[in-house]
């Protein structure tokens, strides 16, 4: 039995080391500290930054969104694009491109709209519910997934940082802490 439970961490290490996909929990308790945790975030985001918002519906994805564009100095009121699927804020640290693609009928859409010009561009983009375009996403990004709680003003907001440069960021940003 000894030698069956010592292979078996072995290969779970093995896989662990496999992928470098890392799965973040933290529990926000009001929409204010959704809100400040996503503010700080922003200071150590870079140009061509892409971060994916999904989780349930009303679950904070704008409100997530609100306190980036704060964290970069945006003024203008952030306000959802559902029905225009993209909205640009110039103001900030870095240009913020706002997708909402909720409403996409299919990802072609999104390439009808040049995304790529927005994924790879000079600023940071954010896509609320980006799952439903995942194939279109690039690799390295910040997958953040907001999902409600028994108590209306809890959240469990699981983060996911795709690539070495996410990781980074991730530490330096430290949420939860
Ligand atoms: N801990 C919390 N974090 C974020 N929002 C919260 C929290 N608790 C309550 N809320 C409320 O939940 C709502 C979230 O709305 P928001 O528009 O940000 O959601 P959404 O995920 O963008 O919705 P949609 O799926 O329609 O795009 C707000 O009314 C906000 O006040
Ligand atoms: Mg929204």
């Amino acid at each position: 039995m000894k030698i069956l439970n010592l292979i078996g961490y072995w290969l779970l290490g093995f896989f662990e080391e496999q992928s470098d996909e890392k799965m973040y929990p933290v529990i926000s308790h009001s929409p204010e500290e959704t809100w400040g945790l996503a503010s700080k975030l922003a200071i150590v985001l870079s140009k061509g930054d892409l971060i994916n918002l999904s989780g349930d519906l009303g679950a904070g994805k704008t409100v997530f969104t609100k306190g980036l564009a704060a964290g970069l100095g945006i003024i203008e009121p952030v306000t959802s694009p559902t029905f225009t699927i993209i909205k640009e804020y110039g103001e900030g640290r870095l240009p913020l491109y706002h997708f909402d693609v909720y409403r996409l009928f299919s990802p072609d859409e999104l390439e009808e709209l040049g995304f790529d010009e927005y994924f790879y561009g000079d600023g940071l983009t954010v896509i609320e519910w980006g799952d439903k375009v995942e194939e279109l996403l690039p690799d390295i990004r910040l997958d953040v997934k907001i999902l409600r709680l028994v108590d209306d003003n809890f959240r469990r907001i699981e983060i996911s940082p795709y690539g070495d440069a996410w990781q980074e960021k991730f530490e330096k940003w430290r949420p939860g802490e």
